[in-house]
């Protein structure tokens, strides 16, 4: 008698152990086994928030976020506008790029530490680690362009010193503002929500660049993985931001605090490229 694994284990394993959990547990489950927090919520096209409560604060917050894009946007667009014009050399695409995988290393931390405050709340506690899982190895992914398609070598990437003052350890775009730390006290579930919320920028932008590298830098595909994940996956991403904004934003204070933060986040974000931007091209 063998020990081993068959192909026909597998395959049976899965399709069967499945089908009988779909029958008990009407959620996603992937092959890895574990859920979708939300069931739906990567379906195309998902139109679930409707119903829940602070829907129409949720629409608001995304007319406002619009209108805060557009004011700065070649900023908030991570200077998209720019490599489509063909503006950036060699040398500042690269330093650009180091300056952007800080960030992007440190986003699945960024996320998982609002875990420990949203313990008791069991489906944000899931979406977290959810969310945190799906950003691992985004960082490589965009290792991948600066080494193949910059000609980096890997530890220069992961070793590299960001521009201007950034410090990656202060958190996503700079540490939490006031109102971010009253919201974690307050309302958890928001101080998390905030984080993917803000995703919803990326699909548009990270499409206009992966174009932008392929038709003014002649970049093939095979080195662009990482800019065309994020024309998709961050889709998804809001709506988890989307759906707890929906669900538990019905509260006034906790509202005007989300829109302080959101605001507050906007501008550390554009700021940051802004700032990168200038330090770069006065290279
Ligand atoms: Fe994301």
């Amino acid at each position: 008698m063998s020990y081993s694994i068959t192909e026909e284990d597998e395959k049976i394993a899965r399709e069967q152990t499945q089908k009988k959990l779909r029958a008990v547990v009407s959620r996603e489950l992937l092959p890895n086994g574990s859920y979708a927090p939300v069931p739906g919520i990567f379906d195309i096209a998902w139109k679930g928030l409707s119903e829940l409560p602070a829907y129409d604060f949720l629409k608001s917050l995304r007319e406002l976020d619009n209108d805060i894009i557009k004011s700065r946007e070649q900023w908030a667009l991570r200077c998209a506008p720019m490599l489509e014009r063909g503006e950036f050399t060699f040398e500042q695409m690269k330093a650009f790029e180091i300056h952007a995988f800080k960030f992007t290393d440190l986003y699945p931390i960024t996320i998982a530490r609002n875990v420990f405050d949203n313990l008791k709340n069991r489906e944000v506690r899931d979406l977290i680690l959810r969310h945190s899982a799906e950003e691992m190895g985004h960082s490589e992914l965009q290792a991948d362009f600066m080494v193949d398609g910059l000609g980096m070598n890997r530890l220069e990437v992961w070793d590299a010193v960001q521009l201007g003052n950034s410090s990656g350890r202060a958190g996503f775009f700079g540490g939490d503002s006031s109102e971010v730390t009253e919201l974690r006290k307050d309302f958890p579930e928001l101080s998390y929500a905030i984080v993917p919320f803000i995703e919803r920028v990326v699909p548009r932008s990270m499409r206009m660049i992966g174009n932008a590298l392929r038709k003014q830098y002649g970049f093939k595909d095979s080195m662009l993985g990482f800019f065309d994940l994020h024309s998709y996956i961050d889709i998804y991403h809001e709506r988890f931001g989307a759906y707890i904004l929906s669900k538990y934003a019905t509260d006034k204070r906790a509202q005007e605090l989300f829109i302080t933060a959101l605001e507050e986040r906007r501008k550390n974000e554009a700021e940051s490229h802004m700032n990168a931007y200038y330090e770069l091209k006065a290279k």
